[in-house]
């Protein structure tokens, strides 16, 4: 399914001083099409993630509309935009999002156990098994490394084979090699049909990009 963005936009309040108003996005629209990979670099703090945010439904936008499918998402209310979230709609927030006291089992499946979806067990192996961590599939996420909590937040979103997945620094922790390893796994996605959309400070997500924008202090522009 296509998620759609039409001039949206987020303006939030800060005291800087006096009290002001300022657009951490300035109206953007744009198309994450099914089976691509779409890629936005920017520098810190130029508005990625509140992008991200909006795009995912976290986030309501100052002004215009987010569309997955003909759905407009801030039209619904908030039990039905959180089903249609889990069901189509799979984040990997930039911050710590693995839960310390369950398994690294446990928090890949939490996703279709809240919602009782389909049992996932293999496909949550086979995840894991491709991003390097299916033997630390019964340790705690309270004992595991940056490294391994990013991998298992990355595991969780792809088990649940979501239409749109929207991944905010998904390697910022990562070795070389792990990731290569995610990256291969964002573009198997996209060519199972998923819409992948990845947010980074550095330019390396550029080499797996169909299309890819670049965020400077809140203005969005293809690179
Ligand atoms: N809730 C909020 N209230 C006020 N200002 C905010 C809020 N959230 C973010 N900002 C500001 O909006 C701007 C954009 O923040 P955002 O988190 O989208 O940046 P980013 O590009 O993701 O940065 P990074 O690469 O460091 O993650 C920043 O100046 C930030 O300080
Ligand atoms: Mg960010």
């Amino acid at each position: 399914m296509m998620l759609r963005a039409e001039q949206i936009s987020k303006q939030y309040f800060r005291r800087t001083g006096g009290a002001n108003y300022f657009h951490a996005v300035k109206p953007v629209s744009l198309e994450l099409q099914p089976g691509t990979v779409t890629v936005l670099c920017g520098r810190s703090g130029s508005g990625k993630t509140t992008l991200l945010h909006m795009l995912s439904g976290l986030l309501r936008p100052t002004e215009g509309r987010v569309l997955l499918g003909e759905t407009d998402l801030y039209a619904l209310s908030d039990r039905e935009l959180s089903q249609l979230r889990n069901r189509f709609i799979g984040v990997v927030p930039q911050g710590r999002s693995v839960l310390d006291t369950l398994t690294v089992e446990e928090n890949i499946l939490l996703p279709g156990t809240l919602y009782a979806a389909p049992d996932r067990r293999e496909a949550a192996a086979r995840w894991m098994a491709r991003l390097n961590i299916e033997a630390l599939a019964q340790a705690r996420a309270s004992e595991l490394s940056g490294g391994e909590l990013r991998r298992t937040a990355i595991a969780r979103t792809m088990c649940a084979a979501p239409d749109v997945i929207l991944a905010d620094e998904p390697t910022g922790d990562l070795d070389d090699e792990n990731t290569a390893l995610v990256f291969a796994c964002f573009r198997e996605a996209a060519a199972q049909g998923a819409a992948v959309f990845i947010v980074s400070h550095e330019s390396d997500a550029l080499q797996i990009a169909d299309r890819a924008f670049r965020m400077d202090a809140g203005e969005m522009n293809p690179l």
